[in-house]
């Protein structure tokens, strides 16, 4: 079983002035697919903030997989991404096209959001926009194949089978 790790990034919803429900898409997609919740993190756009708790858990190896949700968008504080890239050692770029690609088959707003993934040490770090709705259809998308990447990024399979 992979542990995932959830970061909301939310100015409202760290104050409490917005109800989180995106960290509960996520965590309710997760967990059907056979992920252990580890972590669940609210916190403000603040960018030191963001790598603060993105660091803590990939080092710690606290984490299989962080997923983030919020601030990937257009707006001033908007810096998720920026703040991913600060911390990460090798990009994904490939998850991040995947989840555009899908997503602009229902919208084709979803080229607003400037998510990325990445990973640090053994962990995963995926950013996704953040209304439960971009949510739902990105983490839908993208999760049946993260469960082996994960396996290689941890050690757990070294080869690709080809069936
Ligand atoms: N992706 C999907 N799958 N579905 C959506 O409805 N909304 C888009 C985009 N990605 C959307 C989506 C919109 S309207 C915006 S502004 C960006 O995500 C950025 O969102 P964020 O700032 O909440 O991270």
């Amino acid at each position: 079983m992979f542990r995932v790790a959830i970061i909301c990034m939310s100015d409202k919803g760290s104050k409490g002035e917005r109800e989180d429900i995106s960290t509960k898409v996520i965590e309710e997609i997760t967990i059907k697919n056979g992920y252990e919740v580890v972590k669940k993190i609210l916190i403000p756009d603040k960018y030191e903030e963001i790598q603060k708790n993105l660091i803590e858990i990939c080092d710690n190896n606290q984490a299989d997989l962080i997923i983030t949700t919020g601030g990937t968008g257009f707006a001033k504080r908007d810096i998720t991404p920026e703040a991913t890239e600060s911390v990460i050692e090798r990009k994904v770029p490939g998850i991040s096209e995947a989840i555009r690609n899908y997503s602009m088959t229902i919208t084709k707003k979803a080229m607003l959001s400037r998510g990325v993934s990445g990973i640090r040490k053994e962990t995963l770090i995926i950013n996704l926009p953040g209304s439960p709705k971009a949510v739902r259809e990105s983490l839908e998308y993208i999760i049946p194949e993260l469960w082996h990447g994960l396996e290689i990024l941890t050690g757990k399979a070294f080869d690709c089978a080809r069936k």
